[in-house]
């Protein structure tokens, strides 16, 4: 799916002394197998911003484009399922009794067949790495086991768009690193990835593209390569270290990822 948004503004409390225009025309897109990353400050809007994808929260201005189709022509229900919305600490909402229960019940409110939903639960479960988990308790798991029991709720609905606002936050490295590949083979399948974080080494090693917010505004959006050498306030450490070398003399290009970037170090040692 390409998704797309036209100039999104969204204004809390509109009218009343607590008025905050939290998104000024905001436009970007997603498309299909691709792994958008959105970073920004707190309060930048990133978290407003994509409640939007799925129209949880209405636009004051501007259009949601599903494959170039007004979002608000599409039933609730159905944009829902095709952009899949993981909240910040979304084990907060975790419920059912066993852990398969929970996964179970976004498909099962679809109205599918017991057969396709065991289907889908043992898929998503096993894209999670939890389906060991799935005669537990959610509310006897680990952090981190909690959190893709989540996720893997979300993906039992089938999502064209998996879209994870800060996903990682609070995880351990080694749950982190499992997040990421997950996302990586979301990607490789054709599932198009909105990942928003504040961090941003994680971010470059898996976004296609960057967009940085920053008041409610696009700052910058395009490659990561384009988008952090030009704000270096942004930039992994991997791009802080290049641009200082870069800025002694030796030019080792513009490489992101840790390891294009240990690949262009190693070529200047060698030189
Ligand atoms: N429910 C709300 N009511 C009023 N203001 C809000 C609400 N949610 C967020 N805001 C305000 O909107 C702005 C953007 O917030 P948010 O989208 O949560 O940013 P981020 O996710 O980047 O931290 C902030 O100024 C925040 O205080
Ligand atoms: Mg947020």
């Amino acid at each position: 799916m390409r998704l797309e948004l036209r100039h999104i503004r969204h204004v809390y409390s509109p009218g009343t002394p607590f008025q905050v225009e939290a998104l000024r025309g905001v436009s970007l897109s997603v498309g299909p197998g691709e792994v958008l990353g959105i970073i920004g400050g707190t309060g930048s809007g990133k978290s407003t911003l994509v409640q939007h994808m799925n129209l949880l929260l209405e636009p004051a201005g501007g259009k949601v484009l599903v494959d170039a189709v007004d979002a608000t022509t599409l039933k609730k229900s159905e944009l829902r399922r095709r952009v899949g919305l993981v909240f910040q600490f979304p084990e907060a909402a975790l419920f059912a009794p066993t852990v398969w229960e929970d996964v179970a019940f976004a498909p099962r409110r679809l109205g599918l067949e017991e057969a396709e939903i065991g289907d889908r639960v043992r898929e998503s479960l096993a894209l999670v790495g939890a389906d060991h988990l799935k005669d537990r308790s959610p509310f006897a798991l680990s952090g981190g086991e909690q959190r893709r029991v989540a996720i893997a709720g979300v993906l039992a609905m089938g999502p064209e768009v998996l879209v994870l606002d800060e996903p990682t936050s609070g995880l351990d490295p080694a749950s982190r690193q499992d997040l990421l590949r997950l996302i990586r083979t979301l990607r490789d399948t054709g599932t198009s990835v909105v990942l928003v974080s504040h961090d941003t080494d994680e971010i470059a090693e898996v976004a296609d593209r960057i967009c940085i917010l920053e008041k409610g505004e696009v700052r910058a959006i395009g490659s990561p390569s384009e988008v952090f050498y030009a704000n270096p306030d942004f930039a992994p450490a991997t791009v802080s270290t290049v641009a200082a070398l870069n800025e002694t003399g030796w030019d080792i290009g513009h490489p992101v990822r840790f390891r294009e970037t240990l690949r262009a170090l190693a070529g200047l040692m060698e030189g």
